[in-house]
């Protein structure tokens, strides 16, 4: 069991009276149990629903690969007996490397179904970002394929002593797996599907999503199978799923977003998941919008932002000209600030606007949004959910709270604990955990105003996370990897404003005596990096600096660092396209 929400004294009444009532619309297991994949899966079969189709992912070439609900109820019950087999335990982790794939759908809801903990881990990280996730989870069971074995875990296999047992995904013939290594579809149709329901409590260990903060390792926020209130209340609220529904949520399965919006949270509402296996493309993400009629799109800005450009030329907009977009009902953004004119885009290009949405890793769920037949004030992140207490504040150095009562004024965006899916802790560091919260109130770590009409606006963070195409990336991570080169005697790192990643990383490096900053160095930096790190956390530039500024104790002034880039010599380095972002 993990704690009830801590760190603070319980939300409002009218708060815990709703989401009381919103845990009412669950279906519930024996005994008061709760568990995240009967909510989303086997509910459904039971109630005559089997036949519908649960998950769709398409392909490059349009081809599908459809999953109903009746089949993925056998799958993860299959899945969830296999783990039982290789003798993992409730609470037990189980990782997934993969895309968006049938596998991460399967993995991570029989994991849940087993009462594991489910913990996905980004495709595109290195080994690096892998290794001190894997080994900070405890990972026992790794889902992953050939290809990204062999590339990425093979040479840290060594330091993972928990891993037990690696599950391959595209290699049916073992010619290109680890030796002890299990073919997952073989396994999958040897186990016999789990006969019992499951047997978890809402207060039994679920979720397990890695995050980032200004120093030190990632963090493991951890949720329960009771965040399944927040992920069918929000599908319903904010998105107004039903079983009629084709919902794409673009967000990759590595991040929370893409499990509790890509997974959890439209199956809850009985609809379709479309997932995209391949990168961002614009014209076809217009072509699978049209052509799966997807009734409901939730993205983030930095895709908005790739399909704005496209459209900003005759030539690009003629490409998706006369494509049937009519099954669209709502879209909506998460993950970074969407621009205004990104929300009248919207209304210009598809004749509704995007709606945007504010969570965290940590809050487990959307928070604040922009709800559908609600005005949207362009460039605000909207409103608290119902059973949601949010407020601006200062945090005293004595630990209190002051609230921030004149209209906006920015201070730190603080939510009142209580609601289902908050995080129940940071894995192995309670002192962080403890951090987080003051007086009752959980701190996001985001700077924020309200109006005079009670809408939401960020104004940025208080620390020194980077946000980069929708991912959080930790400065401490990187400066690590580059800290290994012989050459380098500091680091520091911080995002640079970017018009279409909204930040991309940026490394700035002093030298040790006898070695020039030269554009050979700059690249042998940059190849290593992307090689420990991954493209997805590699700095996209490298500046060479004399010193790095410090306070008074010799830590380094990330937030000065921009000021650096006029001094230092940079190379232009525009930013790839990649997957759209969005954690
Ligand atoms: O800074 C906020 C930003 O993303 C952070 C949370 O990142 P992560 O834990 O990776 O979760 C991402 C998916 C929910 C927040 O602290 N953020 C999220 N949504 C918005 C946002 N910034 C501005 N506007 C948003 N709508």
């Amino acid at each position: 069991m993990v704690p009830e929400n801590t760190g603070g004294t319980p939300a409002d009444s009218d708060a815990s009276a709703h989401w009381l009532s919103a845990r009412q619309s669950l279906a519930g297991l024996a005994d008061g149990g709760l568990n995240i994949a009967f909510e989303a899966v086997d509910r459904h079969v039971q109630d005559g629903f089997g036949d519908r189709m649960a998950l769709r992912c398409v392909d490059r070439r349009g081809i599908v690969d459809d999953i109903t609900y009746g089949r993925l109820a056998d799958l993860t019950g299959r899945f969830a007996s296999l783990l039982q087999q290789l003798g993992v335990r409730p609470g037990d982790a189980v990782f997934t490397l993969l895309g968006r794939e049938p596998a991460v759908y399967i993995t991570a809801l029989g994991t849940l179904k087993a009462g594991g903990v489910f913990c996905p881990l980004f495709s595109a990280y290195g080994p690096d970002p892998i290794r001190t996730r894997l080994r900070h989870g405890r990972g026992r069971v790794l889902v992953t394929t050939a290809q990204l074995y062999k590339r990425k875990v093979a040479q840290i296999r060594a330091d993972l002593p928990d891993l037990e047992h690696v599950l391959v995904v595209d290699d049916p013939w073992g010619q290109h797996t680890p030796a002890g290594s299990i073919d997952f579809a073989h396994a999958l149709e040897a186990a016999t599907p789990m006969s019992e329901p499951p047997r978890t409590s809402p207060n039994d260990p679920a979720l397990l999503f890695f995050t980032s903060g200004t120093t030190g390792a990632p963090k493991g926020a951890q949720h329960a199978h009771a965040a399944v209130v927040v992920h069918r209340e929000t599908a319903q609220r904010v998105f107004g799923l039903g079983r009629q529904d084709v919902f794409w949520c673009t967000a990759d399965p590595g991040w929370v977003t893409g499990t509790c919006y890509g997974i959890i949270a439209p199956l809850t509402a009985g609809a379709t998941v479309v997932a995209d296996r391949e990168e961002f493309d614009a014209v076809r993400w217009y072509r699978l919008l049209q052509d799966q009629a997807v009734t409901v799109w939730y993205t983030a800005p930095t895709a908005i932002r790739m399909l704005m450009r496209l459209d900003s030329t005759a030539e690009g907009r003629a490409l998706t000209d006369g494509l049937d977009l009519s099954a669209l009902r709502l879209m909506a953004s998460v993950g970074e600030p969407l621009n205004p004119q990104a929300v009248l885009w919207g209304e210009e290009r598809f004749g509704r606007p995007f709606h945007d949405t504010w969570w965290q890793t940590e809050t487990g769920g959307i928070m604040i949004a922009n709800l559908d037949g609600m005005k949207i004030r362009p460039g605000s992140m909207g409103k608290p959910l119902p059973g949601v207490v949010a407020d601006i504040v200062e945090h005293a150095p004595d630990g209190r709270i002051e609230q921030v009562t004149e209209p906006d004024q920015p201070g730190m965006l603080a939510l009142k604990t209580g609601w289902p899916s908050l995080f129940r802790g940071y894995l192995g560091d309670d002192e962080r955990y403890r951090a987080a919260f003051a007086d009752g109130w959980y701190l996001t770590g985001d700077l924020a105003r309200r109006d005079r009409d009670g809408y939401y606006w960020f104004v940025g963070r208080a620390d020194d996370v980077i946000k980069s195409a929708g991912h959080l990336i930790g400065p401490f991570e990187v400066e690590s990897a580059l800290m290994n080169h012989p050459a380098v005697a500091e680091v520091g790192v911080a995002g640079k404003p970017d018009p279409i990643a909204g930040e991309i990383v940026v490394a700035y490096v002093s030298l040790k005596p006898g070695h020039t900053g030269d554009a050979e160095l700059r690249r042998t930096l940059m190849s290593q990096a992307r090689q420990r790190l991954g493209a997805a956390v590699a700095p996209r530039d490298i500046v060479f600096v004399e010193t790095l500024p410090k306070t008074n104790s010799g830590k380094i002034l990330r937030r000065e660092l921009r000021t650096l880039d006029i001094q230092g010599e940079t190379a232009a380095n525009t930013p790839r396209p990649n997957d759209g972002g969005s954690s």
